[in-house]
């Protein structure tokens, strides 16, 4: 926070000095998302490069003088950051492109992205003295809260559609958060979220409403360049539902690229499914965001189902400054994409994880990447968030398994045919 200027609004750009500001700006409502903005010159002058090799700190902390944080030890006792960028060498070459990459998010510590931005939010509650923290979620923004609120005994109301797949609703209750369920959309339960921290006072980590949430999710840009030697990618795909996300690795690039550490910002492609495809829309058809009404979402990635996105303001600068694109993927892609992507790195991903790769393989197609290319893809949710997905791969796939009594004849019939 030391390092934190000021914020500003991204409707009308009317900036708030630190401490003037809680959530939104409170002329715009709920849909005045605020950006947080730092003192670059004054951060060059107390962070370098070899100050950030030197920290033996591999979680989000060692990218404190960029983060609007404090006190680490506030923090989660749970480290988060510091996930693998998996080089894929032979897949490039089948795509016809320089360099691949994939930052696999699904192993931080409650098995998606969130954990990022949930990080964030449990500091800045206890920096708030909150005695109660909520949040309204497709269910891993909840997963990230209620596990990292575990972890430091921070009390916490979660609310989730009551469809969320039961993966993501056993966490919440194994890390003993009290739960509600909203029959309704992920949309109406954040709307019933604001409600009951208003009413109650409990500090609200909604996704495109709390401006630090697209801190936390820039780590995993600065992640990713650091990996890579400071070296930026060329194309960078995001799976796409509130546009928090791609939101925050647009910042982390900028804030990388004003520091001079990085000398170019990456094309962010984010990818959405074609059943909500609400930023695909708005770009393609370059309607304003602020004013253009929600639409009815559905696809069986549900962590990218969002009817009316939450950060389309951040979202759409992201594609539009960068020049980069937003792509459409079927479910069925989608669910194609998570064995296929399994069975080629050992990565297992859930449908809005798996969506990126699908996204990767149909820009390949359409020609939006060029031979001398490095591309990054993340993966943002582990597979086993969400096995009845996965399982309806098989009906897609020629994948199978074998029943057989206990007995090595059966099985030797099966080994001949297998011709292994
Ligand atoms: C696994 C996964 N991927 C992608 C997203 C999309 O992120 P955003 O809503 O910030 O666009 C989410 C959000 O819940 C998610 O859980
Ligand atoms: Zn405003």
């Amino acid at each position: 926070m030391k390092y934190v200027s000021h914020a500003v609004c991204l409707i009308c750009n009317k900036t708030f000095e630190k401490g003037e500001f809680e959530y939104v700006c409170p002329d715009h409502g709920n849909e005045g998302i605020l950006d947080i903005r730092y003192d670059y010159d004054a951060i060059k002058k107390d962070f370098t490069k070899k100050k950030l090799a030197a920290n033996r700190d591999l979680s989000i902390w060692r990218y404190k003088p960029v983060l609007p944080v404090e006190e680490t030890s506030l923090g989660p006792n749970l480290p988060v950051g510091n996930t693998p960028l998996l080089n894929l060498d032979a897949l490039a070459n089948q795509l016809g492109i320089n360099k691949l990459y994939l930052k696999d998010d699904g192993r931080l510590p409650t098995a998606s992205f969130k954990d990022r931005a949930s990080a964030i939010a449990v500091v800045k509650a206890r920096e708030a003295r909150a005695k109660v923290v909520t949040t309204a979620s497709t269910g891993n923004a909840a997963a990230a809260l209620s596990g990292l609120c575990a972890s430091m005994g921070q009390k916490n109301v979660i609310f989730v559609p009551a469809s969320a797949p039961q993966a993501k609703i056993a966490q919440l209750l194994m890390f003993g958060s009290k739960v509600i369920l909203v029959d309704g959309t992920y949309d109406d339960a954040f709307d019933l979220c604001l409600k009951a921290a208003n009413e109650y006072g409990w500090y609200n980590r909604n996704t495109g409403y709390n401006p630090y949430m697209s801190e936390g999710k820039k780590t995993c840009a600065f992640e990713i360049c650091e990996q890579l030697d400071w070296q930026a990618p060329d194309v960078i795909f995001v799976s796409v539902g509130d546009g928090c996300i791609i939101g925050g690795i647009h910042k982390g690039l900028k804030d990388l690229f004003e520091l001079g550490w990085i000398d170019k910002i990456p094309r962010l492609t984010g990818v959405q499914a074609e059943g909500s495809s609400y930023m695909y829309q708005a770009w393609k058809n370059n309607e304003n965001i602020v004013t253009k009404p929600g639409i009815k979402a559905q696809t069986i990635a549900d962590s990218i189902s969002a009817g009316l996105p939450r950060d389309r303001i951040k979202a759409l600068d992201a594609v539009k400054a960068t020049k980069g694109a937003f792509i459409i993927v079927s479910d069925e892609e989608i669910i194609r994409a998570i064995p296929d992507l399994a069975e080629k790195t050992g990565v297992f991903a859930e449908p809005a994880g798996a969506a990126t790769w699908a996204g990767v393989k149909k820009a390949a197609q359409k020609g939006m990447l060029k031979p001398d290319e490095s591309v990054v893809f993340i993966n943002t949710g582990s597979g086993l968030k969400d096995i009845n997905s996965a399982m309806k791969a098989v009906e897609f796939t020629d994948m199978k398994y074998f029943r057989v009594k206990p007995s090595m004849g059966e099985v030797k019939k099966i080994v001949s045919d297998l011709q292994l």
